[in-house]
């Protein structure tokens, strides 16, 4: 998490490139960063990158690539995001809403993505093939992944600064949503934040639909039933008061027209 360029690869890259180079082009210190034949393979360590899946004579089944490379890119969407929530953070409790708003729209364009890469493995793998795949995972499990679990760290963070902030400003959640159109930068950040629960929630939704399509809702993992597992997962909601105030107002408005509660 949060690497940079370190000091030793920063002093030996300066002192190979004093001067132009052989093209004339001239390279600021701390370029390049990795090896590679060309500067685009060196900044962005595509041959470290692309070493860090099985070769084919390395993998158990033709389906084992599609297996890594959709793990391993979430993880990479999990770290750019968890590197824009700790900034949503920073901006919320320096008031700037407008700063937080921007990492939260990049934040739910990722959870886009993550949802997209669940439903491309789930149309795509072969249950067969899988079976041979979950073999050598050893212990290995979803729950495990540091992305996914910075993430379920990260957000009762979000959730306190939020009310920090609305604490700050004297208001309560429901005269955000009630008076929304004097406090529209309040409602829109808590719109978005409600977005960032719903993008979350999808995402287990799609993946319990991936699990359910390629290993059954019968089947055993190593945390038990695994559909049971996730579905418990699937109703765990980040910012439930956001959730209630929509119950609480519709309940309100309801009444006006006669609403009357189900029998038992
Ligand atoms: C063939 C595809 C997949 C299968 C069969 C599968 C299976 C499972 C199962 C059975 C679990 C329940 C926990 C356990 O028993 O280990 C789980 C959890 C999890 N998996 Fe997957 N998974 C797949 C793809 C993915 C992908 C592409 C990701 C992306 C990062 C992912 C991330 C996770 C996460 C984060 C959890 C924990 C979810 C939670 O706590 O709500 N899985 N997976």
């Amino acid at each position: 998490m949060g690497e940079s360029i370190n000091s030793e690869s920063v002093e030996k890259s300066s002192a190979s490139h004093p001067h132009p180079d052989v093209t004339g082009r001239y390279y600021i210190p701390g370029f390049p960063i990795g090896e590679g034949k060309t500067d685009y393979e060196k900044y962005l360590r595509t041959p470290e990158l692309l070493s860090l899946q099985k070769t084919p004579s390395e993998t158990v089944s033709p389906d084992e690539l599609l297996f890594q490379v959709t793990h391993q890119a979430s993880e990479l969407w999990m770290k750019l995001m968890l590197k824009e929530l700790k900034a949503l953070v920073k901006a919320m409790n320096e008031d700037k809403l407008w700063v937080a708003l921007r990492s939260l729209r990049l934040v739910h364009d990722c959870q886009r993505l993550l949802i997209q890469q669940v439903d491309l493995i789930g149309s795509h793998i072969s249950i067969v093939e899988y079976g041979k795949i979950r073999v050598v995972l050893g212990q290995g499990s979803g729950m495990e992944s540091p992305g996914f679990n910075w993430l379920l760290e990260m957000a009762p963070i979000l959730g306190e600064a939020f009310h920090q902030l609305l604490t700050r400003r004297q208001m309560t959640i429901r005269q955000i949503y009630t008076d929304y159109q004097d406090h529209m930068e309040l409602h829109t950040l808590a719109e978005a934040l409600m977005d960032f629960d719903d993008l979350f929630h999808k995402w287990r939704a799609h993946h319990l639909a991936l699990v359910a399509r390629t290993i059954g809702t019968e089947s055993h993992s190593l945390k038990g039933l695994a559909t049971q597992v996730l579905q418990k997962g699937v109703k765990t909601r980040f910012f439930p008061e956001l959730l209630e105030i929509r119950s609480t107002l519709t309940n309100e408005s309801g009444l006006a027209y006669g609403g009357q509660p189900l029998p038992n």
